[in-house]
């Protein structure tokens, strides 16, 4: 079994000639800071001192981190100007056309396509890892009938770290090839039991004769037929919005489970975090509030004036924006032919007309172009989550299915970089400067 690839600590500059030299004005003094891969080491600043002693040396200070590389990674790369996304060089549309959901989940681990008896020992061990503990059943039927699916994963991942105390042994590569295995396995079953339990079904078990997209269409959506079908059209186009989604580099959530991770806590402790961060509405809740918009909007007639709307400062376009891509997400360009596709089958509705005139209007309106503001992924997701009949509040759920495939292999190779060790940023204090303490309160 290949091992994961470990990050190399640099040891030389790009070269003695790529350095910055940064003078200070408070002291006249020259400092070379070393260039490395286009960045500069935070930790050279300390040396930029003043004449006082007390002097702790300079910070940087990146409120959101909008400029600072936090770890160096070669999972996933990403320009956000010419609008490419690769995982492990392999550009995301020939993965998207061609691969499978759990072909790419080995790759961005292990950094190199499997060879068949790898692939295929791979699906073995995941279609023999799909069933939970009871006790999880028991816990997740605790939950109210309208509780939020997300709500309920995260808190479900999380309890998963109570039946296998063994999975603490992060360093131990067993350990974590069974963990991976387990969360790749376990969360579309978790995902699926939350779904019946929101439509007040019984739950569905795993059926291991299935392909991994079809046993979770299965759980989700079989009633009293001996063994699901899947229309073909929805499980490719699910295979393929799971590949999509299943790495992005450095993003919020998995910025969540690497400084979560960097604690040595166990993996489904770490990922949860990665779940709750995904949660929110200006990352994977995303393709939810999409379709509330378009809800919202309710006729094509009614975009021109919401566009004012969002203009105005009322609002965000959701499903529009990117803190990396400043022009059109890869991904949205392949999910808006995956919709085209889906609607050929389930018609074309209302809302897909909302988002095309939405869209249309936003691409050539000077506020989102100077901002550069395209679709991102989010943006079609939702319509075809909804024409498969997913409730509006389980498509983060979804993300979060892809998403764990990519939480993982960043994980360990946070856990595998010898740079990194536990996250503590610094911070510009504001506050107080030392004062007496006099209470004016009777305790
Ligand atoms: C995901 O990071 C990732 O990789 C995430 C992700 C992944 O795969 O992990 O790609 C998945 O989270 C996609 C993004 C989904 N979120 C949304 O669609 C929510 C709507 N988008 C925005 O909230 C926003 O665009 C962000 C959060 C995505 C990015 O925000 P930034 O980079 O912090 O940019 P910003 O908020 O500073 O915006 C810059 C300007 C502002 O206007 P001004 O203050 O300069 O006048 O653009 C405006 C913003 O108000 N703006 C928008 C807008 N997004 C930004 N205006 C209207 N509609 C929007 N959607």
């Amino acid at each position: 079994m290949t091992k994961p690839s470990i990050v190399d600590v640099p040891t030389a500059t790009d070269g003695p000639a790529n350095a910055i030299d940064v003078t200070d004005s408070r002291t006249g003094q020259t400092h070379k800071l070393p260039i490395t891969d286009g960045a500069i080491r935070a930790a050279d600043l300390k040396k930029i001192k003043t004449a006082d002693e007390d002097d702790p040396g300079l910070l940087s200070y990146d409120p959101a981190f909008l400029n600072t590389a936090s770890c160096r990674s070669s999972i996933t790369f990403i320009d956000g100007d010419k609008g490419i996304l690769r995982y492990r060089g392999y550009p995301i549309e020939q993965l998207a056309e061609s691969s499978s959901f759990l072909e790419v989940a080995w790759l961005l681990r292990k950094g190199e396509l499997p060879n068949q008896q790898e692939y295929d020992q791979f699906v073995h061990d995941i279609t023999y890892h799909t069933y939970v503990h009871e006790n999880m059943r028991k816990f997740l039927e605790g939950f109210r009938y309208d509780a939020h699916p997300m709500a309920m994963l995260n808190s479900s991942v999380a309890a998963l770290a109570s039946f296998y105390p063994r999975s603490r042994n992060i360093f131990d590569e067993r350990e974590r090839d069974i963990s991976i295995i387990r969360l790749l396995a376990k969360v579309p079953t978790i995902a699926a039991f939350c779904y019946r339990h929101l439509k007040g079904l019984p739950f569905v078990y795993p059926d291991n004769g299935l392909s991994y997209v079809d046993n979770f269409l299965s759980m989700v959506a079989r009633m009293t037929e001996p063994r699901y079908e899947a229309n073909p059209i929805f499980s490719r186009a699910l295979e393929v919005l799971f590949i999509l989604h299943a790495d992005h580099e450095q993003n919020c959530s998995t910025s969540a489970v690497r400084a979560v991770g960097s604690s040595h806590v166990d993996p489904f402790s770490a990922m949860s975090a990665g779940i709750a961060a995904l949660f929110g509405p200006l990352h994977g809740g995303a393709n939810e509030q999409v379709l509330r918009m378009i809800e919202e909007i309710g006729h094509v007639k009614n975009v021109p004036q919401f566009i004012e709307g969002v203009k105005g400062g009322k609002g965000k376009l959701m499903g529009f924006g990117h803190r990396v891509y400043k022009s059109y997400d890869p991904r949205a360009t392949i999910v808006k032919e995956l919709a085209d596709e889906v609607f050929k089958v389930v018609g074309v509705d209302r809302d897909l007309e909302i988002a095309l005139e939405l869209e249309r209007i936003a691409l050539s309106d000077d506020y989102f172009k100077s901002r550069k503001l395209y679709p991102n992924v989010d943006f079609y997701t939702g319509l075809i989550y909804r024409s498969m009949a997913f409730p509006t509040e389980f498509f983060t759920v979804l993300f979060a299915i892809a998403r764990t495939a990519g939480w993982l292999s960043q994980w360990e190779e946070m856990l595998l970089d010898k740079e990194q060790k536990i996250a503590r940023p610094r911070q510009v204090y504001t506050g107080y400067d030392e004062r007496a303490y006099r209470r004016q309160i009777k305790l």
